[in-house]
């Protein structure tokens, strides 16, 4: 078995476990709202997790704590399962007591039957989420440097679903939610600016030609 097929298989194993217990002697209206609101919290952080180990690896800082290797699988399998929690939350919606969701709501940004426009933003990170997890299955086609270029569209998923989730949702005042989404911003942003930083010092170094390298480095 593939380490990718495993992840699949384990993604299913726990969204049709957490569905299940979500569902238990539901009464269906009240339960979906619940099932959407926790599995929409749980997408966010998987998706914030996966941002953050990926700018770990480019910032080259994931070495310090895990082999890079272990590192860029559980980057991917993090975004896989957030898709899968993804699929919970706006599938949820369509069992929704009070608004009557239909799948084309789901789809298409901005027709939601509530909040129309912050969810329509959630629908448009939602799209994004999903093009870029697929891109990795499509990398050798497109080349990796349009599939790099591709990636830099995580960051907009990102923002968008903190956006979305912010105005959207209905636990935002809750402290344990304002520490995830506080706590996800500064972490984020913090690892963004220390790419952005250290990107041109990199580059430097690599066009200082071989041979002066050393006299540099003895200099210093
Ligand atoms: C198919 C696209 C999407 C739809 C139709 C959708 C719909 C909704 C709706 C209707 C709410 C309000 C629920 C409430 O009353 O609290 C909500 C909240 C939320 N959504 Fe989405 N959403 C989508 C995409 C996303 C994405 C991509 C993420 C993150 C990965 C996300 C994360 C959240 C979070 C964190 C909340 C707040 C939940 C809470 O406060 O309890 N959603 N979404």
């Amino acid at each position: 078995m593939t380490t990718n097929t495993a992840f699949l298989w384990l993604s299913a194993g726990i969204t049709a476990f957490a569905g299940g217990l979500a569902m238990q002697g539901a009464d269906f209206g009240e339960q979906a709202w619940l099932l959407s609101r926790a599995s929409g919290l749980a997408a966010y952080a998987l998706l914030s997790a996966s941002v953050v180990l990926g700018l770990l690896l480019s910032t080259r800082t994931a070495k310090h704590v895990m082999p890079a290797r272990v590192a860029g699988d559980l980057h991917t399998f993090l975004s896989v399962l957030s898709i899968v929690f993804l699929g919970l939350h706006g599938g949820a919606l369509l069992f929704d007591g009070f608004f009557h969701y239909t799948l084309l709501s789901l789809v298409i940004p901005f027709v939601s039957p509530s909040n129309p426009f912050w969810t329509g933003l959630g629908v448009i990170g939602g799209w994004a989420t999903a093009v870029v997890t697929a891109s990795v299955r499509v990398r050798k086609q497109i080349g990796y440097a349009n599939w790099r270029r591709l990636h830099y569209v995580s960051f907009l998923a990102w923002a968008l679903s903190l956006v979305h989730g912010m105005t959207a949702g209905t636990d935002t005042a809750l402290a344990p939610v304002q520490v995830l989404y506080i706590g996800s911003a500064a972490l984020v942003t913090g690892l963004l600016m220390l790419r952005l930083l250290a990107r041109p010092a990199a580059k430097a170094a690599r066009a200082v030609p071989a041979g002066e390298r050393g006299s540099i480095s003895r200099a210093a």
